[in-house]
């Protein structure tokens, strides 16, 4: 893709001349430059610069914006709950159409407040970023966004910015592929007692309907090394729980120098003390071992919950979307799972209204959430996503009948749901109490191991702690509990 060009001007010659060729070194450099810039700034103003990452799509957009403002924190920036800041930053999601609208509506909302507060800049970054025409569509609608950057050099953030902050013109820089996991940037965590730890970037499936591959890029593991460095200085400043992320966990380690799998990190993250829960996200069934089974059975900090994405419970379309298991072995593999682990909480992801769907296929994907019995399920409208081999199917569905079978697929899923969740009723279990009620004052809300949430009265001083509480009441899709 294209890069804007910028200059930079005779008097800053720090910016060519002198930075350091090695990452992290160089952002650190950076972050230096735009420090002095941003306190001038304040010293013009007469009071502090504030900005605002806003996140789109997944929890790797969420540990993507941490660590971006980690970087704008470095560079003295003041983090800012609503977007009426001196520095507005989307992360921004293509998973599926209504994330793009999502982007640009906003996006127009802002520049409206821009051009009362000319000086504020307007930030883009994430997968949406990584799509040609979506750069050329703000180019030239949105001419009033200052800055771009993709997925790949997500890194770099301060090395753009203070090229921005230098030349006053745009800067786009957006490139294909990864060249490098850079580690030891910042970070600023949202939550001191939980976090999300990458793993994995990218993803090898190509499922036929999904964009990620094209915006993430292929599969690159972090060193083990690396990734339990991190999990232990987690774990010394306080956090309690932990979620390996990456698009296919269960594909870890297969490119890495000395190969490992996903259960022996597993294994060896279980090991850190301090550490009280782990979590991943997400699991392909076509990559999930034995072994997996058996770790997640044997380590005791590991959550009896996995996230098993369905997509659809026919043979036919499962064959099509490139998933690599049919209905059979997707069942097959969930009766394993329960056997070894008899308290796993199930949950999927399902898409409604796939090119070609038939009443038939549908009635299969209704069996296996019925035959499973998940604890929950997020299902989504199949959004057609171009450059993905689906996207040019002629045999798409009617919308009619694609609401028609998504209303039938949320109530099976939310009753059988609620029942499965009906069933923990009257049990004393362990919570992660993690924020103040939003509803109600006096109560405080965490969640069971299985990922449920439970709201109950206590004291604030517990946010942050795992204690026992007692279900009293289930309410569907979460509990009125008892410390
Ligand atoms: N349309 C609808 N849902 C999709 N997903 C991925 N691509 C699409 C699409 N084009 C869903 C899948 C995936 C989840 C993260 O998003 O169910 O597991
Ligand atoms: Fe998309 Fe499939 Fe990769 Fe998941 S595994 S990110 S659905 S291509």
């Amino acid at each position: 893709m294209e890069m804007d060009r910028y200059e930079i001007k005779e008097s800053d010659n720090r910016a060519n001349g002198s930075a350091p060729e090695q990452e992290p070194e160089r952002q650190y450099y950076y972050m230096a430059l735009v420090k002095e810039l941003v306190q001038k700034q304040e010293k013009e103003l007469g009071r502090p610069l504030t900005f605002c990452v806003t996140t789109f799509g997944c929890q790797m957009n969420a540990k993507d914006s941490e660590k971006l403002a980690g970087v704008l924190l470095s560079c003295g920036y003041q983090e800012k709950e609503d977007e009426e800041a001196d520095l507005v930053l989307y992360n921004t999601c293509t998973v599926r159409e209504n994330a793009d609208n999502k982007v640009y509506g906003r996006l127009g909302y802002l520049g409206s407040y821009k051009k009362k507060h000319p000086h504020m800049l307007i930030g883009l970054c994430g997968c949406m970023m990584q799509e040609e025409p979506v750069v050329e569509k703000i180019k030239q609608s949105y001419s009033f966004v200052d800055f771009i950057f993709g997925t790949h050099n997500i890194y770099k953030f301060a090395e753009i910015l203070y090229k921005r902050l230098i030349t006053e013109k745009r800067v786009i820089d957006v490139v294909k592929e990864a060249d490098k996991i850079v580690e030891e940037l910042p970070s600023s965590r949202k939550y001191s007692f939980k976090s999300g730890v990458n793993i994995m970037f990218g993803c090898n499936n190509f499922c036929s309907y999904c964009i990620v591959p094209y915006v993430r890029g292929r599969e690159r593991s972090r060193n083990p090394k690396d990734i339990i460095r991190e999990i232990e200085k987690l774990a010394a400043d306080g956090v309690k729980e932990i979620m390996l992320l990456g698009q296919n966990v269960n594909s870890y380690g297969k490119n890495l120098e000395d190969p490992m799998t996903f259960a022996d990190l597993l294994r060896e993250v279980n090991k850190v003390e301090g550490i009280q829960r782990i979590r991943f996200m997400t699991s392909h069934p076509k990559d999930l071992s034995d072994d997996l089974i058996q770790a997640m059975a044997e380590c005791d900090k590991v959550c009896h919950h996995l996230h098993l994405p369905l997509q659809s419970g026919s043979s036919r379309l499962l064959k099509d979307m490139n998933r690599h298991y049919d209905k059979e072995q997707y069942l097959a593999l969930v009766e394993k799972i329960k056997k070894a682990i008899p308290d796993i909480s199930l949950t999927t992801d399902i898409i409604v209204g796939y090119p070609g769907e038939t009443e038939e296929d549908f009635l299969d994907t209704l069996d296996v959430v019925e035959k499973v019995g998940y604890d929950s399920a997020y299902t989504f409208i199949y959004s057609k996503r171009s450059g993905t081999p689906a996207a040019k199917r002629e045999d798409q569905i009617p919308e009619d009948v694609v609401h028609d079978r998504f209303d039938r697929l949320l109530k099976t899923v939310q009753t059988l749901g609620a029942k499965k969740a009906e069933q923990l009723t009257g049990q004393r279990l362990p919570v992660l109490v993690e924020s103040l009620n939003d509803h109600e004052e006096g109560l405080v809300t965490g969640r069971l191991a299985n990922n449920s949430v439970v709201h109950f009265a206590a004291d604030p001083s517990v946010i942050g702690q795992i204690v026992d509480v007692t279900l009293k009441e289930c309410k569907g899709f979460y509990y009125l509990g008892e410390m």
